[in-house]
């Protein structure tokens, strides 16, 4: 993963001048710089910088600036989902509205999202501008479908396909296309690298979701089953509710009635049991193969398609 260190390695002192956050009242800054300073695999940012090394070599200001622009977006989301989501966990570490409180992590995370528009602002490029918006209205509707789907049974793949492009893979979308455009791309491959960005995103949730259950607590950083305690409509809920009976349907109604601990443990052996937890694995598989085989044929100018790969597959076996 010689390429993958080399990008973060590069985007070290554009993530320092974003923890660092002067200003007053502290109480808004500090969580901002709490939370960006707990790390993460920052792999939006080094999308960014990947997809630019497919045209140039040399970095420039404004590539840094939009590198710096979705990380802090990606943070700001954070705040917002962990108090959706009832989370207490995020990279091994409370989450902000339990560290502090909820009125704080809403607010902190508003000022992180102007602190957005701020960098953007700086790039003053309209059409990542407007590409930016697009992608931040579709997160929004995406993750409005993620808590609707809490209140049903079970989703469609379909729909559970749409949800998590549209709160996830869009994101990633737009950062291979921003890092593109602002590395010379004609339309069409920026474009084109919008949509490996969502087969990568695609890929990227599936195993998000597995790793939610299947996971290790100390590799994910997070609560192993709060999507089951919460009743998220994941892929691997979906399938395993279209393989089961109508009596072990009734039995996982039921199970929600006890224990934390034993609820998710029923419902994980529900999911093994049934092959919803390979069949999900698989997905996310053939979506990664889908991603490289399209990055294989992909044209660029000059071309250092090495890094963009390496992103690919380092996500493939991620266990955070
Ligand atoms: C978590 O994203 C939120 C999702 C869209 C699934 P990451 O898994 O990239 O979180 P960090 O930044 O590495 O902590
Ligand atoms: C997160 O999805 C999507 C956004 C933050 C927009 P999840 O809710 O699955 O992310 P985690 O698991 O909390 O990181
Ligand atoms: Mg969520
Ligand atoms: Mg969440
Ligand atoms: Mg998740």
């Amino acid at each position: 993963m010689q390429k993958l260190k080399q990008l973060l390695t590069d985007l070290e002192p554009s993530i320092a001048d974003i923890i660092n956050q002067p200003g007053s009242p502290r109480a808004v800054y500090e969580p901002i710089s709490y939370i960006l300073s707990l790390g993460g695999k920052r792999i939006r940012p080094a999308m960014v910088l990947a997809a630019y090394k497919l045209y140039q070599d040399d970095y420039s200001t404004k590539v840094m600036q939009v590198a710096q622009a979705v990380e802090m977006f990606h943070n700001f989301t954070l705040l917002h989902d962990d108090i959706m989501d009832n989370s207490p966990l995020r990279r091994g570490q409370e989450t902000v509205h339990i560290k502090w409180d909820e009125a704080t992590a809403i607010l902190s995370g508003d000022l992180l999202q102007i602190e957005v528009y701020e960098k953007l602002a700086e790039v003053g490029n309209v059409e990542i501008l407007k590409l930016f918006n697009k992608t931040a209205r579709e997160l929004c509707e995406g993750q409005m479908n993620d808590m609707q789907f809490e209140q049903m049974d079970a989703v469609s793949n379909e729909a559970y396909l749409d949800m998590i492009r549209q709160k996830t893979a869009v994101l990633l979308g737009f950062s291979l296309q921003a890092g593109a455009i602002l590395g010379g791309a004609s339309k069409e491959e920026g474009e084109k690298l919008y949509d490996l960005g969502i087969s990568i995103g695609l890929s990227f949730q599936l195993m998000d979701d597995y790793l939610d259950s299947f996971g290790e607590t100390a590799k994910v950083g997070k609560r192993i089953g709060g999507d089951i305690l919460e009743k998220k409509k994941t892929y691997l809920w979906n399938e395993m509710w279209s393989r089961i009976d109508a009596t072990a349907q009734q039995e996982i109604e039921a199970i929600y009635s006890q224990s934390e601990p034993e609820i998710i443990a029923f419902i994980k052996t529900k999911m093994d049991e049934s092959g919803a937890k390979d069949f999900t694995l698989d997905l996310a598989q053939d979506y990664t193969s889908k991603s490289l085989t399209a990055l294989d044929s992909f044209i660029a100018s000059t071309g250092d398609k090495t890094y963009l790969e390496e992103i690919v597959k380092m996500l493939a076996s991620r266990k955070s």
